[in-house]
């Protein structure tokens, strides 16, 4: 009797062990994150963080029995030879099973290279210059691209009579696909542009380039600036060169005018219209209840770059579950290519071909809600692709 109890806990003991053992051969499913979280960029690296963590915590830490681990590594700017090394070391001595991230274009193009070498998916959640995603057969965007945002606001522009437009874009991939796009669309509907302008991307000073728009009496001035301080420094300028009063208004993508700077810009940006995939005043039960999350979490209000990171954490954790948390990176870019994901700026969906993101394209008006700067939607350009350069 004593010894077939004896011989029972032994039995149950190795269950135990066995169990354990299988449990403990699931290992984590790891997430590697490039993003400039310090430096002049890092408020782009702190709202694609946030939106991916608020996805773990919605969704849970466990995907297909695999424990989800967020390797962040810091490219601390626009550094692209420091990226490339992040992204190696990601690839070779983490091992993870998806790279992700990048705020910034020079960062996203260093790493194509290493990710197609390696094999490794990467969800580029920023990084808008249209070439990017033809770099890397394992590379898949849920962003946008500046030529796909770009181009409605020409269209918009053109039905909209404003005939003479200035341009001015940061100097680097993202203003001047947006450049072209707007040029190029905007003088083949009968526009003239009357002068353009490439800032830097590091520290621009705004106040000349001002002046000369100004002197150049364009109907408005078009612009692209990376999100953040830029378009704060950009619209201080313009304010306070008395450009409103001198009848030129600011048009352009949504990134000068986002969710996280525009209360700081302040009553100066009422009334700019821009397009753009993403605003947290889009009017959906899901873009509500992510917004409500995001401020209760983090205390600020939720910006396009979130979005990103939510949506490409949304990716990720499909991808897992449909391969039941074997990641065969081919197998997994078989599962990206089509899918369908209902984002809080509204369904979009990856292209099967380009492996880019195609979306609807709002047009929208800042003005008050409740005594707080929005953009506000007005207008749409439904199924909108990357139309290239
Ligand atoms: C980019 O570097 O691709 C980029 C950065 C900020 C933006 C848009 C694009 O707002």
């Amino acid at each position: 009797m004593k010894t077939r109890k004896v011989l029972a806990g032994i039995a149950l003991a190795l269950l135990g062990v066995v169990g354990a053992g299988a449990h403990a051969q699931q290992p984590p499913l790891k997430i590697g994150a490039v993003l400039e979280v310090t430096g002049p960029f890092a408020s782009i690296a702190r709202q694609i963080e946030q939106g991916m963590r608020l996805y773990v915590a919605q969704h849970g830490d466990t995907v297909a029995g695999r424990k989800v681990e967020l390797i962040i590594k810091d490219s601390t700017g626009a550094q692209p030879d420091v990226a490339k090394r992040l992204v190696t070391e990601l690839v070779t001595r983490d091992k993870v099973d998806f790279v992700v991230g990048f705020g910034l274009t020079p960062n996203a193009m260093a790493a194509a290279p290493v990710v197609t070498e390696a094999k490794v998916p990467t969800i580029i959640m920023n990084a808008a210059t249209s070439v990017i995603v033809s770099k890397s057969p394992y590379m898949a965007r849920v962003s946008m691209t500046l030529p796909q945002v770009t181009l409605p606001i020409a269209q918009w522009a053109l039905k909209n009579n404003i005939k003479k437009v200035y341009t001015l874009v940061a100097d680097y991939g993202p203003g001047l696909d947006a450049e072209a796009t707007f040029k190029k669309t905007f003088t083949a509907g009968g526009g003239q542009i009357v002068g353009d302008v490439r800032t830097p991307l590091k520290s621009p000073d705004f106040a000349p380039y001002i002046q000369r728009i100004k002197d150049a009496k364009p109907e408005a001035v078009f612009v692209f600036l990376p999100a953040g301080e830029q378009g704060i420094a950009f619209m201080k300028g313009y304010r306070e060169r008395g450009l409103a009063e001198a009848g030129i208004r600011v048009i352009g993508t949504g990134d000068m005018i986002e969710d996280d700077i525009i209360e700081a810009i302040g009553d100066s940006a009422l009334g700019v219209v821009s397009t753009h995939h993403y605003s947290a005043a889009h009017e959906s039960p899901v873009n509500k209840a992510y917004v409500k999350a995001y401020e209760e979490r983090f205390k600020m209000r939720p910006n396009f770059m979130s979005v990103g990171g939510y949506d490409g954490m949304a990716v990720v954790y499909e991808v897992t579950q449909k391969l039941n948390g074997k990641i065969d990176p081919d197998k997994a870019m078989d599962v990206i290519k089509g899918m369908k994901i209902d984002s809080p700026r509204g369904p979009i969906q990856i292209d099967a071909t380009t492996r880019d993101v195609v979306q609807t394209v709002y047009v929208r008006r800042v003005e008050k809600k409740d005594g707080k700067l929005y953009n506000v939607e007005f207008d749409k350009f439904d199924n909108v692709r990357d139309p290239g350069n």
